[in-house]
Formats: structure tokens, sequence, C-alpha cells
């Protein structure tokens, strides 16, 4: 609509304002024009305003969007889009994900997957393919809940073939976020080993918690995460170095007021990392493990390990104790052991936020040594 007015003002201008007055003055005499020039000059310079108007507004039109594909990589559901790629282009099926997906070499095996480097139209891509039938269901749920929940807090899907047990994700080549210490502590990073960094990556962890325990498939707890390092392998470190979830496979829905709990069913559930409702609460009758006898839970066992992981992420950096120590009454919060009394990871993350933004306006420059 703007657009359009500015577009009827230009035109009127020229064609009735400007030409059509000039005309009439010149057959009156040499005083009337000299009268009218101002007039015409007047006119070419609001030709010329209008002109440069319309192009910032179609310049601003363009970049406004441009800027949002930028920041989220939005394409339609079941579109992707990486690395040079001008267009979305739709998830590669069974015969692209065959024939022009290159696999290079193996860079990672859990007990559901193994994990391929490989190569797609220049593209670094991951393969994962179902390591054992055994664990076909745990596939098929990663899978699935990879498709639903695509965007800025999960690893990209560029492809799947169900027929194969096969499917395509974007490479990240700084791997999981298991890798961060020695990924910090090269070279050409060491720069970025700053308690900025190392609070925002805790931020995004929490802000990932708090999207899938309200996603769009419902509230969804991470099984699978029953130590620090199992916990840390599900993510991935991205190249500009933000957190994404990778490993979907164990992703049960848990909702507490339909009765709806999670057990997250395994026999390593023990030890300080995991909350207490996950441990196997008859372990002292020596009764023998079983699914159906332990407790249910839901997504407050994510926010138990909240500060365990937010320890892991911040590290030892200077200014990393101003971190803790701005984070300290909202960890003992998550510590609770009663579940319902711990707080929700919006909660979390609402606290996470204000010391970030906090500790970033007091100090912004990275490497600053003097927070204490
Ligand atoms: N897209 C990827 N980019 C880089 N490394 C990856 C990628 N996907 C998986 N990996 C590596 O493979 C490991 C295992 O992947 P994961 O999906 O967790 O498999 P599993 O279900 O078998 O545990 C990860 O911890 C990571 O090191
Ligand atoms: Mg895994």
């Amino acid at each position: 609509m703007k657009y359009q007015s500015k577009k009827s003002f230009l035109r009127s201008c020229t064609y009735r304002g400007c030409y059509g007055e000039d005309a009439t003055t010149m057959a009156k005499g040499v005083s009337s024009t000299s009268r009218s020039v101002p007039v015409v000059l007047l006119c070419l310079g609001a030709l010329l305003f209008a002109n440069v108007l319309i192009y910032l507004y179609i310049e601003s039109l363009y970049q406004t969007s441009e800027t949002h594909v930028a920041i989220h990589g939005d394409c339609p559901p079941g579109h992707f889009k990486m690395g040079t790629m001008k267009n979305c282009s739709p998830w590669l099926q069974c015969p692209a994900v065959r024939s022009e997906v290159r696999r290079l070499k193996m860079i990672g095996q859990g007990a559901v997957k193994k994990v391929f480097l490989s190569e797609w139209k220049g593209h670094k891509v991951a393969v994962s393919q179902l390591s054992t039938p055994e664990y076909q269901e745990d596939f098929l749920h990663g899978l699935s809940m990879l498709q639903a929940l695509q965007g800025p807090h999960v690893v990209l899907l560029v492809g799947l073939c169900l027929e194969d047990h096969t499917f395509v994700t974007e490479y990240q080549p700084l791997g999981s976020l298991l890798n961060l210490d020695s990924v910090l502590g090269q070279e050409k990073y060491r720069k970025l080993d700053t308690w900025q960094t190392r609070l925002r990556l805790a931020l995004e962890y929490v802000s990932a918690l708090h999207f899938l325990h309200n996603s769009p498939a419902g509230t969804r707890v991470m099984c699978d995460s029953n130590d620090l390092a199992k916990t840390l392998s599900q993510f991935l470190l991205t190249s500009d170095f933000h957190l994404v979830v990778n490993d979907l496979d164990a992703l049960p829905r848990a909702d507490r007021a339909r009765g709806q709990l999670v057990k997250c069913g395994s026999r390593e559930l023990q030890g300080d990392f995991v909350a207490p409702e996950q441990l196997w609460p008859h372990s002292k009758e020596g009764a023998p493990f079983s699914d159906e006898l332990m407790l249910g839970y839901d997504e407050k066992t994510d926010v138990w390990k909240i500060p365990d992981v937010a320890h892991f992420l911040l590290g030892r950096v200077p200014g990393g104790d101003v971190a803790h120590f701005h984070l300290f009454q909202i960890h003992g919060e998550c510590k609770r052991t009663d579940p319902a009394q711990r707080p929700s990871a919006r909660d979390v993350l609402g606290v996470y936020r204000t010391v970030y933004a906090n500790m970033m306006k007091d100090n912004p420059s990275p490497g600053s040594r003097d927070m204490l």
C-alpha cells in the first residue's frame, strides 16, 4: 500500500505538476519562465526524492526477508537449505540418498546408529545408519522426532530412506559437545574460550531443553542421558559455536496431568548424575531390576541435570565463577529432591537470560580478567 501511494505521487508530479505547468508558463513569456524555473527544479527534486524513497523501501523489504532466512534457515516443512545453497530443497528420498550421497568414513558409533561422514553435491553431510535390527524402533522414533522438531535447536535433516534404515543430516565438523574443551583448547579457537561463549552455550542448552519440554510433539524428556558424557554426546557443536540437539532416539512423551509418565528403563541409572526419581527404587531390597517396577517420572528429570551440564559447559575460564555465583540459587532449586518443587526449564531459562544479559552489559568484551 505504501509503495503504491508513493508511486502515484511520483506519477502526478511527473505528468500534471511538472511538465503540464511548465508548458503553460512557457507560452506566457520570459518573466513567467524565470518564475517557473524554481517550480521545475522543485518537481525534479521531488521526483528524485520519491525515487530514493521507493528504492529504500524496496531495499528494506528485501533485507528483512534475507535476515530472517539467514537467522532461521527458514524453509517450508520437508525442505532444507545448508551451506552455500541458494534455495530450499525437498528432503532427499531413497533414490537420491542411494545414488548422490557418497560415504567417506565412519565418525561415530553408538548403540543405535553408525554415523558416516559423507558428501552430497559438494556439501559435507552425516549419514546415520541403523546399527542393529534390535534397535529399529528407537531408530525410527529418532527419525520421526527429527522430522517433527526441525528448527534452530535441532540438527538439520537433509534426507531419509526408511527402506534402508538411513537418514542424512548436516555434518558438523566440531562434532559432539563432548569435544568442547578440546576444540576450545586449539590455538585457532582459543580466543573464543571465554565465559561469553561458554555461558551462551549453557543458555542454549537450557533453551533446547525448554524447546523439547514445550515442543510441537508435546513434552519430550531426554532419556539416554544417564551420565554427563552420554548427555553431551547427544548434542552437536556447530561450526559457529552454537549447540543443536542431534540424537532424538530416546525422547518419550510425558504428561503428568494425564498420568503419562516415562521410564527411561536403563539398568545403568545410578550415581549422582541422574535424578533421585530415576534411581532403581528397590536396590536396598536387592530386588532384580525390572522396567515395570520403576517409578514413572517427567521432564523435571532433565532439570535435575542442568547444573551438571552447565558446570561442564562453563569450564574454568575467568569470569566463569561469576556466572556460577549468579546461577547458584536456581541451580540449587534444580537439585530439589521432589521433582514438583524444581523449576521448569522455562523458569531456568528466564534466570539464565537475565544473568547473561546483565553480565554482557557489565562486561561485553571477551577475555576480561577483572570480573571479581
Ligand atoms: N551430523 C553430525 N555431524 C558430526 N558428527 C556427528 C553427526 N551426527 C552424529 N555425529 C557423531 O556421531 C556420534 C553418535 O551419533 P548419535 O546420533 O548420538 O548416535 P547413537 O544413536 O548411536 O548414539 C555423535 O556423538 C557425534 O560424535
Ligand atoms: Mg547418541
